[in-house]
């Protein structure tokens, strides 16, 4: 078969059933992305014939003779397309892992097309942007600049802390050409692929896998026979302890639909898929429990009975991960008993899925030394190679682990999911081996924000002062205990740490169920209580008459409070290095009295509402950071971290540190991350500390590099000053250059590369970030429909690193906290097998969805962040869910418990409330 592909004429065989994307990335057009298998994201989008089409799902044997135009080909020569340019101009993407698929259909369009852009974009899924500087990129592409964009395209750029630079691959990012994990050369591996159990709750009796084994092209077949016994937790942290040992590469005992049961490696996918078929299992099935409530009542199905607390099970015989009984200032029921008004109410969260484009995947292979080399789709490079060291009994210095640009995490690449595999295969067959999930996979067999019930009971006096507060909490961790001890905590902490209150109680519990695992998720646990907590406190204020904003002036805690916490070992690493909660409740408010000038339908009810939240950044315990600056002959400065880049930025910010502290311009800059050989650690890239931990260490490297090339200069001059100058640096009246420097620098001082300076950081300190989330939302009273008219956050993030970086992860996570908030749920059958793995069942917020979020950031200073920066990477999600739900109750008059708020649950919220017939009244939607 003859056909073209960026004006080149490609021969091939398309094999049986094979798409279009597939056949061009092994072709070698890795710019044609996989997010899906399906149609539904639009990674994979090229130009066919002149149509933009999602390459998966055109099978490759029709385009035969025809003509194929992918993202790398929209370039005429050196310049990109005008939409590719704007794209770049307007901070388009974070991960960009969508970008080139976006760029493609976006391509097509003329001005003709914008009054029907949301349909025409529809096709092409963003987790990361909330689309806004997508949106303005192709309305400036077609159009000219329409919108203003924060500033971010019209400021110069000099690549220093505080402007608004751009990533250094943008251009390769636009055309498809920065390479992510799988987008190498994978023709010599083996692949590989699992056998999901079919059931929620069963031991294995016998497995046979002769039948499989005897495929031609199998190389071989594992099962829980033959795989490593050593038990582990998926979950990365610092302290591997913060995680259950409850999980094996290939275990006896099925726990939830989906998991791995056997895992066979072959020549090629088709033989790999057909053994799959043929592995024999018989199962004694066991009753399942997928209710957390029923889990830990006596009776119930016992998940793990053998785990113990020696392997951090608390109570392995009530299917209890782990609790949390604790409080302080007396006993709370007395406190409730005597305060002038209570509130209470339970709320409910639902599984979702972190859906980030990039599933996950690893290939693994043996190198040249015999060393063990893992190229994983992680955001914990460290962390995986010390567990693999630790499952497969190798010295560290016998793995190498690392990443190329991450497609998205949102702390769903804070596991190990596949690399352990892969290096199980690697080991054994001593052949290069790659496994990478498909969609489906992510939704069954990668984890899911962990679903809870929390119970609030809030005292308060009569001015709304808060006398106690009464947290029942219960998290659903599914089979295994992957981050569910960490999440609990972290969720019951910070949710009522920024509250003053005399009397605090909290009971928690996280169960095991026979449900999909769930495991971290932006926010970690934050998100699920805050909505119980801001929603009571939204009752509260509605109770007493009091502005919601006025009731957390009164109540939310001051600079330099006690951080009156129920129990936490870690709480005096807190510290307050800056303030801003006060701004971020005024900017939200005064942006909600504004308005935005958007109205609702005829007939809908309307409604405001708000939330707030804080975090600390880091997790505590440590969270440690290595970096080097090295000044190399050519006056070129290579940087050096551990912490990987899925979208953060902290790339970026990392070029804007040595550019500012070395006074170096951008193309002196190079940049290497998310590799265990490059630095001697890094606890990774999770708990928002890329810029807090790895680029405070990097600081430190970077002004260690600058005070050994001026005490070099002066030395080789014998002169008292010594200044950076262009060319090298400026001591007794002359300019001593690079190379010289270089040269000249003290042994201890300089490699075979240069000058080096080094720093670390640790995590002793951690501050505290802010956000307040505001929306107006309408409400279809005949359908139950929740539109989100105005949606604003305030946030205060320090001194901003990089104003349009900050201003995006702003808007994604508040599209992700919109997307959670009206519509994303994964959901589970009465089997336990997950109902929707597909972006076509599992709604993901298309380019239609999202509202504008406006962003306006606090004026603070920190003094503990890196140039007072602070933690600006998960927080903006946490407060959006329960500043819908508290919209949502002053627009129906009615409060919605469960979230998601459904068009169905907020239809069946109206029929109680007998709601349709209220007229709309907008002095009943102002708040309070
Ligand atoms: Fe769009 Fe990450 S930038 S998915």
């Amino acid at each position: 078969m003859r056909f073209e592909v960026n004006g080149e004429p490609l021969e091939a065989e398309p094999r049986a059933g094979q798409c279009l994307r597939t056949l061009l990335r092994e072709s070698g057009h890795h710019e044609v992305k996989k997010g899906c298998d399906a149609g539904d994201c639009g990674a994979c989008s090229v130009i066919l014939d002149g149509v933009p089409v999602h390459s998966c799902i055109i099978p490759a044997v029709r385009v035969e003779g025809a003509s194929v135009t992918t993202a790398a080909a929209l370039a005429d020569g050196d310049d990109l397309h005008p939409v590719q340019e704007s794209l770049v101009e307007h901070f388009g993407f974070q991960c960009g892992f969508c970008t080139p698929g976006v760029a493609v259909t976006a391509s097509t369009l003329t001005a003709d097309d914008l009054p029907d852009l949301d349909r025409r974009m529809k096709g092409n899924l963003c987790r990361c942007t909330g689309y806004r500087p997508i949106r303005d990129a192709i309305e400036a592409s077609v159009l000219g600049p329409v919108r203003e964009t924060g500033g971010a395209a019209a400021e110069p750029v000099e690549g220093r802390v505080g402007q608004s630079v751009r990533p250094e691959p943008s251009r390769r990012i636009v055309q498809g050409l920065e390479p992510y994990t799988f987008d190498t050369d994978v023709s010599d591996a083996l692949v590989l692929r699992v056998v999901g159990s079919p059931h929620a709750h069963a031991r294995i009796v016998a497995i046979d896998t002769t039948a499989a084994s005897a495929v031609p092209g199998v190389i071989a077949v594992f099962t829980h026979e033959n795989a490593t016994a050593r038990r582990f937790s998926t979950a990365r942290h610092e302290h591997r302890e913060d995680d259950p040992d409850d999980t094996r590469i290939l275990d006896d005992v099925m726990r939830f639909v989906g998991q791995r049961v056997a895992a066979v490696v072959a020549e090629t996918a088709e033989a790999a898929d057909a053994a799959c078929r043929l592995v024999a299992v018989q199962y004694d099935l066991l009753e399942a429990v997928f209710d957390p409530e029923e889990a830990r009542r006596p009776g119930a199905p016992v998940l793990h009975p053998d785990r113990t607390v020696e392997d951090r099970v608390a109570e392995a015989s009530r299917n209890v991960l782990a609790t949390l009984h604790d409080g302080i200032g007396g006993d709370v029921d007395t406190a409730l008993a005597s305060s002038a008004v209570t509130v209470s109410g339970t709320w409910r969260t639902s599984r979702v899925s972190h859906a980030q484009l990039e599933t996950h995947g690893a290939i693994g292979r043996m190198d040249a030394e015999g060393r063990l080399v893992i190229r994983s789709s992680t955001q914990v490079p460290f962390l995986v190679r010390d567990e693999l060291a630790r499952l497969f009994e190798l010295p560290r210095q016998r793995i190498r682990v690392h990443a190329a640009r991450v497609g998205g995490g949102f702390g769903g690449k804070q596991e190990m999911f596949a690399e352990d595999l892969v290096a199980l295969a690697v080991l054994r067959t001593g052949r290069p081996v790659a496994y990478e999930f498909t969609r489906a996979d992510e939704f069954r067999r990668a984890s899911v924000r962990h679903p809870f019930r929390v119970a609030v009971t809030l005292g308060a006096t009569a001015e709304g002062v808060l006398t106690a507060i009464k947290l029942d909490v219960l998290s659903d961790t599914g089979a295994y205990g992957n981050h569910g001890i960490g999440v609990m905590f972290h969720g019951c902490a910070e949710s009522i740490n920024v509250y003053r209150c005399p009397v605090k109680r909290v009971d928690a519990e996280v169960v095991y169920t026979n449900n999909v695992p769930s495991g971290a998720f932006r926010g970690y646990g934050l998100g699920q209580v805050i909505l119980g907590v801001e929603s009571a406190l939204d009752m509260l204020a509605e109770r007493l008459g009091i502005d919601p904003f006025d009731l957390r002036r009164r109540n939310a805690v001051r600079e330099g409070d006690p951080l009156l916490t129920v129990h936490d070992e870690h709480d005096e690493d807190l510290v307050w290095g800056s303030y801003g909660l006060d701004q971020c409740l005024d900017l939200a408010q005064d942006a909600l009295g504004r308005g935005n000038g958007v109205d609702a339908p005829d007939g809908w009810l309307v409604g405001e509402g708000m939330a707030l939240s804080f975090i600390a950044a880091m997790a505590p315990g440590g969270h440690h950071a290595h970096t080097s600056a090295t000044l190399r002959t050519d006056g070129t400065i290579a940087l050096a971290v551990g912490t990987a880049e899925f979208g953060n930025g902290t790339s970026t910010v990392m070029r804007q540190i040595g550019a500012t502290v070395l006074e170096a311009s951008a193309e002196r800059i190079v940049l290497r991350g998310a590799d265990t050989d490059l630095v001697p650690y890094d606890t990774g890239a999770f708990a928002s500390a890329g810029v807090t931990g790895a680029g405070k260490a990097l600081t430190a490297a970077c002004r260690q590099l600058k005070t050994r090339m001026l005490d070099t200069a002066r030395r080789v001059t014998g002169a008292d000053a010594a200044q950076l100058a262009p060319g090298g640096v400026q001591a007794g009246g002359r300019l001593v250059p690079y190379a010289d420097l270089v040269r000249a620098a003290a042994p201890a001082h300089r490699t075979v590369d240069g000058i080096v300076g080094t720093g670390s950081e640790h995590g002793d300190e951690r501050s505290l970030s802010f956000n307040v989330h505001a929306v107006r939302v309408a409400v279809d009273p005949e359908t139950g429909t929740v539109r989100v008219l105005q949606s604003v956050q305030s946030a205060d993030a320090g001194f901003v690193m990089n104003p349009a970086q900050c201003r995006g992860q702003i808007e994604g996570g508040a599209a992700q906290g919109l997307g959670s908030a009206l519509y994303e749920e994964v959901l589970v059958d009465e089997t336990g097998a997950v109902a929707n793995p597909a972006f076509r069942l599992y709604r993901v917020p298309q380019f239609a969805d999202v509202p504008i979020t406006e962003v306006l950031l606090a004026d603070t200073h920190d003094s503990v962040g890196p140039f007072g920066a602070k933690s600006m990477s998960e927080s903006p999600y946490n407060p959006v869910a329960a500043a819908v739900g508290n919209a949502i109750a002053r627009a129906v008059g009615g409060r919605p418990y469960h979230q998601p708020f459904t068009r169905e649950r907020v239809w069946r919220l109206l029929q109680e409330r007998g709601a349709q017939a209220a007229p709309v009244a907008a002095a009943a939607s102002a708040l309070p």
